[in-house]
């Protein structure tokens, strides 16, 4: 069964901002939007470039890359070039540190 692993602190990701982290083989980027934490595959979807070098305006992200947007709640992808959504994981805060649940 899958568990949370921790991941991050909150103070690691200011508000507006995204970074990435490596968790097992997996690269992970985590967002903070207004002190809500997201995380998801720190892989666009169009041409794998991270996500994580992108801008966050909200709940959107556009990949610098080709100009693909994400909503990082539900890894919705909002316009082309992307066409299939990004995985999203689930992600709780405990004091100051951040967890993700990444199922295998
Ligand atoms: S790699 Fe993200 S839009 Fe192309």
């Amino acid at each position: 069964m899958a568990e949370y692993e921790k991941i991050a602190k909150t103070g690691d990701i200011p508000s507006g901002e995204v970074r990435s982290f490596a968790l097992g083989s997996e690269m992970v980027a985590v967002c903070n939007v207004d002190g809500r934490f997201y995380a998801f595959r720190d892989e666009c979807t169009h041409q794998a470039y991270p996500l994580s070098d992108g801008m966050l305006e909200g709940r959107k992200l556009t990949c610098i890359y080709h100009g693909a947007e994400f909503d990082v709640e539900t890894g919705e992808a909002l316009c082309l070039p992307a066409t299939d959504a990004v995985e999203t994981y689930d992600v709780k805060v405990e004091g100051d540190d951040i967890y993700v649940l990444i199922e295998d």
